[in-house]
């Protein structure tokens, strides 16, 4: 995928970024800066050539109103610790009459970040009056929100009509990855998808099954898989109104799929697993972990790719007890020498707590943006980046 990148962007006085600061927050504290870390390098080789930057982005998803604890004041501090800089920041809506005076008093090398664009209602809704008043904090728009660009939104799309846009950094160097894999051609490509929402993996799976070798399932999304084959899985989280659309990827890929052998269950989360062959779940358990068997048959596969995308815990991974799986399949994605991709908040965080981030070939800062663009599909926030 061929993007008008930053480097043939002309020098201007103003450029307006779009990045994703989506950070998730306890208490008004961030309890992971990644994503603001991911979006130094475009700010920085924008203030070294001399432009004011405008920053902007969304946190959480207020419904169009202003709500005080989803304001991006914490991030502007930490964006100012990261950048060693005062960064300037316009409280409360994104294009208020503040902000624009804000906007007119900077100086080659200043940054400014806007408030929560989801503070406007418009901004979800695409809408171009807002995009329009948006336009007027760049002479350029970058687009570096790599975890938006699957959104049509005034700031990712709407805006990239009207102001010449540019990829971003981070933008250019998720999208080289992707593209890596999915374009890749070395085989066994080994998938290894977890996590909780069917809906949310389909459209990677009927995309990238077709190429991939082995699809390696587990989580709750292994307990849709294992129930749409009449397994009785007892109380475990499962969505039972998909067995169908489970039933039919099986038949489609068939051969391809491999589910757990054995699991681990529990009564209830806060009491201990026991690891059973998988036909064995008792009716008052739940499924919470793939068992040792699986692990093992689990970690031989991904030894042996040359290609692997990672989506989604194996289990119930936030308590310690049922995170054996995600970590036998972290520590194997980490070994195997082939190119390794791991997408998705929980994965990505699973991955970065066992300190193995570093041994992987990408980690995307993406979410659903990565899930998307891996369906094959041209996003929103990419269109307007493409070179004619
Ligand atoms: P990612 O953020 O990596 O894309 P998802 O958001 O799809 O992953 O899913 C992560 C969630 O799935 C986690 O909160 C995890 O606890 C949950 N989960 C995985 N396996 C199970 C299971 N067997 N039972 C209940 N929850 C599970
Ligand atoms: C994410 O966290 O996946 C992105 O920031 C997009 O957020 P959204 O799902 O609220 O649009
Ligand atoms: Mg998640």
């Amino acid at each position: 995928m061929n993007l008008r990148s930053l480097s043939t962007a002309p020098r201007v006085g103003l450029a307006l970024v779009r990045a994703d600061l989506n950070v998730p927050l306890e208490q008004g504290q961030i309890r992971d800066d990644t994503r603001i870390r991911a979006s130094l390098p475009t700010i920085e080789a924008l203030r070294s050539r001399g432009s004011a930057v405008v920053v902007m982005s969304h946190l959480g998803r207020p419904k169009g109103k202003i709500e005080d604890g989803l304001s991006l004041g914490p991030v502007a501090q930490r964006l100012s610790e990261l950048l060693k800089l005062d960064v300037r920041f316009a409280q409360g809506l994104p294009t208020s009459a503040s902000a624009q005076a804000e906007v007119k008093r900077l100086q080659p090398g200043d940054v400014l970040l806007l408030d929560n664009l989801r503070f406007d209602p418009r901004e979800t809704k695409d809408d171009p009056g807002l995009a329009a008043e948006l336009a007027r904090f760049g002479e350029i728009f970058v687009q570096d929100a790599f975890g938006a660009v699957h959104r049509a939104h005034a700031s990712t799309h709407a805006i990239t009509g009207i102001l010449p846009s540019y990829a971003g950094l981070l933008v250019e160097r998720e999208v080289q990855a992707l593209d890596l894999l999915m374009n890749g051609t070395e085989q066994p490509f080994v998938l290894i998808l977890g996590g909780a929402k069917i809906a949310d993996k389909i459209g990677v799976i009927e995309h990238l099954a077709q190429q991939a070798q082995d699809v390696l399932i587990g989580g709750a999304l292994g307990n849709t898989f294992l129930e749409a084959r009449g397994v009785p899985i007892g109380r475990s989280l499962a969505e039972s109104g998909e067995l169908d659309v489970a039933r039919g990827l099986m038949r489609r890929f068939q051969g391809r799929f491999h589910l757990p052998i054995d699991v681990v269950t529990t009564r209830a989360i806060t009491e201990p697993g026991r690891a059973v062959n998988v036909e064995e779940v008792g009716s008052d358990e739940m499924i919470v972990d793939i068992g040792p068997a699986t692990q093992a048959a689990y970690r031989d596969i991904v030894l042996g790719a040359r290609r692997v995308f990672w989506n989604g815990p194996l289990g119930l991974y936030e308590r310690a007890a049922f995170a054996e799986g995600t970590l036998a399949v972290a520590n194997a994605v980490a070994e195997c020498p082939g190119y390794t991709v791991v997408g998705g908040g929980d994965s990505a965080a699973a991955l970065a707590a066992s300190g193995l981030s570093d041994r992987v070939g990408h980690v995307s800062t993406g979410g659903g943006a990565s899930l998307e663009f891996l369906e094959g599909r041209v996003l929103p926030g990419i269109e307007g980046l493409l070179e004619s």
